[in-house]
This record gives C-alpha cells, structure tokens and sequence, in this order.
C-alpha cells in the first residue's frame, strides 16, 4: 500500500491508473477505522481492480459546537487496518493542502440536504457536497462506495452526481452492526458502557417499524410515535427525529403505500453523544 498526502500526486497516480485502463475504486472515511469502513473497502475491491483509500477529516462538515477537535485520529492504527483491508493507495491530505489559502469554493446542496440532519447541522451536507467532489476530482473513480448508515449523505451523493453529470457510479454498502444492533461509527467510542448498551434502542425501534409494517400498519406517523416513546423511555436518550421517508424521494411520508420502499431514520442523544441509524422497508 503506498501512502500518498500530496493532492497532485494522488491526482497524477489516479491519470497513470486511467490510462493504464485500470478501474478504480474510492472509499472516503475520517478515519478511526471500524468493521463497517474494511466492509467498503471489500465492495470496493469487488467493483475495481485499484482501491483508492482517503482519510481526512474535514473541517467544512464540522459545526462550530461540533467534535471537530476531539475527533479521533488513530493514524498509524488506521495505516495498519487499511493495509490489511488490502487498500492500494492510502489518500491522506492535511488541511492546507486540501484548503489552500484563497480556497473559496463551497456547493450548495438543495433541498434534501435542509431536512433531517440538515436542519441539526446547519451547512453540514455542503462541506460534505464539497469534499466529496474535490476528493472525486483528485481520485478519479470509476465506482464509490458509501455507507448506507449515512442514508441522507448517500442521497445527497447520489443526487449530486446525477445533478452534474459526474461520471462515477455509487455503490451502497449495507449497515455493520455491534451485537446489541447498535450501528458501528466511529463515534461509539464516546459513550459510556451503559450508554452503549443503551444505545440497541435504535436497532430496537428498527425492528419495531418492521413488525408492525409486517402487520399491516399503514399509519407510519403511528409506527414512528411509537418509536419515539421507545426511546424517551429508554435511560437519558432523548430522540432527535424520528421518520418515515419515501426511499425514491427522500421525501417525508406519512401513509404506506403497497410496493413501495420506505426508509426509517432515526436521530438519538444519548447524554452528549448523538447517533443516527436508519432501516429500509419494502411493503
Ligand atoms: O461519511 C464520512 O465519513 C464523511 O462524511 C465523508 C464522506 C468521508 C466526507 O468527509
């Protein structure tokens, strides 16, 4: 595995890589490396014959009272596990490289990108609308592969390829998770063992959704009611939002339809740390 900072060199690797005709994969992570990040580097290993793998924490995604400076960086750990996940080439920038002094530039995400995690975190899917284009620009992939943890992220991507014709194809990779059902994320390591263990709440009110669809309920505003007060009445958890929304739209939905996906999402504060989860269901 060769270990690239230096965006021009990365992006003169990714030009050899093209016209060498190998297909090129990216998997974009923070950093503090979990199971669920080597699972991307598996799809991607299985959509192309190089692995581009990028660690930087972006600053542009952080909010002011955001962890942006107690976000872990285990590098050398990181180095390892990418290196065992079989990554080809390790991306990892340092700020200034990737924000040089006169850097300006921010896109602006539409309307997906205002709801949900966008009305918690004011300008959050901008910086990530960003990064994610600059970091395609440097690597140059024919495949990407996101986590569908971050669903409303995986939209938006989705969506901003589409919108500019970027000439990359998206692959989801299915949510990893802990015993209890909790999601990995590199952010568990902020709660407690109780709130860990807590923290199933959000796997439970997943499967919840999915018993109750199964029986026929078509109110999803009931199903998602009754999640919440799962959730208050778990031990200092407090939801954040919990709702249906059309999986073609994104968009708010209120009433099942038959054969249709839909998709649950859920935000948690479990004392200071928040987490996001969410479920897919066909009816
Ligand atoms: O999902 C993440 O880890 C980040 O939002 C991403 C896509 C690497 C952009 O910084």
């Amino acid at each position: 595995m060769q270990i690239i900072t230096d965006p021009v060199q990365m992006q003169d690797v990714a030009n050899k890589l093209r016209l060498n005709r190998q297909r090129i994969g990216v998997v974009m992570t923070m950093g503090a490396l979990h199971e669920g990040h080597l699972s991307l580097v598996k799809l991607a290993r299985e959509s192309a014959g190089t692995v581009i793998f990028t660690i930087f924490v972006n600053p542009r995604q952080f909010g002011p009272a955001e962890d942006l400076h107690r976000y872990p960086r285990p590098f050398e750990k990181d180095v390892a596990l990418a290196k065992s996940a079989g990554v080809d080439y390790l991306f990892a920038p340092d700020v200034e490289s990737i924000y040089p002094e006169l850097f300006q530039t921010t896109l602006s995400c539409g309307a997906l990108a205002e709801r949900f995690e966008g009305v918690l975190r004011p300008g959050h899917f901008n910086g990530v609308a960003t990064i994610v284009t600059k970091l395609f620009n440097i690597t140059k992939p024919h495949t990407a592969i996101f986590g569908e943890k971050d669903a409303q992220q995986l939209a938006i991507i989705r969506r901003l390829v589409s919108d500019l014709n970027m000439d990359i194809s998206i692959v989801a990779a299915p949510i990893v998770r802990e015993e209890n059902g909790l999601a990995v994320s590199s952010r568990n390591i902020y709660l407690s063992s109780q709130q860990h263990s807590t923290a199933g709440i959000l796997y439970q009110g997943i499967c919840h959704a999915e018993k109750r669809l199964a029986a026929q309920e078509k109110n999803l505003g009931t199903i998602a009611a009754e999640i919440e007060a799962m959730i208050i009445s778990a031990p200092g958890c407090r939801p954040e939002y919990v709702s249906f929304v059309d999986e073609a739209t994104f968009e708010p939905a209120e009433t099942a339809e038959a054969a249709k996906e839909y998709r649950l999402l859920l935000a948690v504060s479990i004392g200071s740390v928040r987490l996001i989860d969410n479920g897919k269901f066909r009816t």
